[in-house]
């Protein structure tokens, strides 16, 4: 009996030269962004975050230091997030030009001279007392369930908006899941004449647990959960409105978080979207990496190259990573993996 088969797949796997030329994608250090904590008042230069080993807080003095290695990398940007001293109810220090994070922002854009673009977190979490992205409500929490006012929530986001613009962010990432956001910042940067400033919009950010060491990095005072405003993991269909409404309100780039468990929703916003679409690959998805490879229960290298390969093949065109530098490092050297 002959039974050889006429079709081989297996042709083009036969050596890495061969499977090197058939990738369908690839990891760019351009398409890379590393999310950067820049804690306000630190005497050191930088801390270790426990839950993410190998992610340090630095201190404003040392981010010029991280600036200069991410613009050598070639990466695509940073993505700043700030540790405030204080926090109050309506997240003041957000707002104020010398809070930590607008602070880091010009400190980044003077040492980034364009070769990278700076980028910042737009949220009142780190800044408010009780942790939640954005202002509550008179009445708090109802059945348990915590009341974020959105619109007046907007109102600040606006001022965050502009006072982020001043300090020279380029980019910004509006990841509170206010409805509205969008263009409530659009109004307020273009009344200041910021209209040139990119909105890059998390438009399908799920309640997920994989924030949980992120809450570690900022020092998260949150108080109950943000289940009224993020996501529901099991829905879909509703990220497709979301992200269809976050490009209706002028969002230049949409983005979907976490990354990995909701890849799906990549692949959807990468078949609808005429915007860039990214992925922000969060803690938890970085954490279990490094704590399966520290117990020596995975090749480290080859499962963070995969998990970052396999949002790019769902259809990301760049991906928020913690890996961001060691990545591009490889990739400058021209390592195959
Ligand atoms: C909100 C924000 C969060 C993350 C990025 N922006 C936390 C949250 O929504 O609770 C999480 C990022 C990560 O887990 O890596 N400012």
């Amino acid at each position: 009996m002959n039974i050889q088969p006429y079709v081989r797949p297996r042709r083009l796997r036969q050596s890495q030269a061969m499977r090197r030329m058939v990738r369908e994608v690839d990891l760019h250090p351009a398409s890379l962004i590393l999310p950067v904590f820049v804690r306000e008042g630190l005497a050191a230069d930088s801390v270790p975050i426990e839950s993410m080993p190998g992610v340090n807080q630095y201190s404003l003095q040392a981010l010029p230091a991280v600036v200069e290695q991410c613009v050598e990398a070639g990466l695509g940007g940073v993505m700043l997030f700030g540790v405030p001293e204080d926090r109050d109810a309506t997240g003041t220090g957000a707002i104020d030009p010398d809070g930590i994070l607008n602070r880091a922002i010009a400190v980044a854009r003077a040492t980034s001279r364009g070769g990278i673009v700076v980028q910042s977190d737009l949220c009142l979490d780190e800044f408010t007392n009780h942790g939640h992205c954005g202002v509550l409500s008179a009445d708090g929490e109802a059945g348990g369930d915590i009341r974020v006012d959105n619109d007046a929530t907007l109102e600040l986001y606006g001022q965050m908006a502009v006072a982020q613009a001043i300090a020279g962010a380029e980019v910004l990432g509006l990841s509170g899941m206010m409805d509205g956001q969008v263009a409530a910042v659009r109004d307020a940067l273009d009344d200041a004449g910021f209209t040139d400033v990119v909105i890059l919009a998390y438009a399908a950010k799920y309640a997920s647990a994989f924030y949980g060491p992120f809450r570690d990095a900022v020092e998260s005072t949150l108080e109950g959960d943000r289940r009224t405003y993020q996501m529901d993991p099991p829905n879909g269909r509703e990220a497709i409105r979301e992200i269809a409404l976050d490009i209706d309100e002028g969002a230049d780039i949409v983005m979907v978080k976490p990354a990995g468990p909701y890849l799906d929703v990549v692949a959807a916003a990468a078949e609808l979207s005429p915007v860039p679409v990214w992925a922000y690959q969060v803690s938890g998805e970085y954490a279990m990496v490094e704590a399966a490879a520290e117990r020596g229960w995975i090749d480290r290298e080859r499962a963070i190259w995969e998990s970052l390969i396999g949002i790019r093949r769902a259809g990301a065109d760049a991906v928020l990573t913690y890996w961001a530098l060691e990545v591009a490092g490889w990739l400058n050297e021209g390592r195959d993996l």
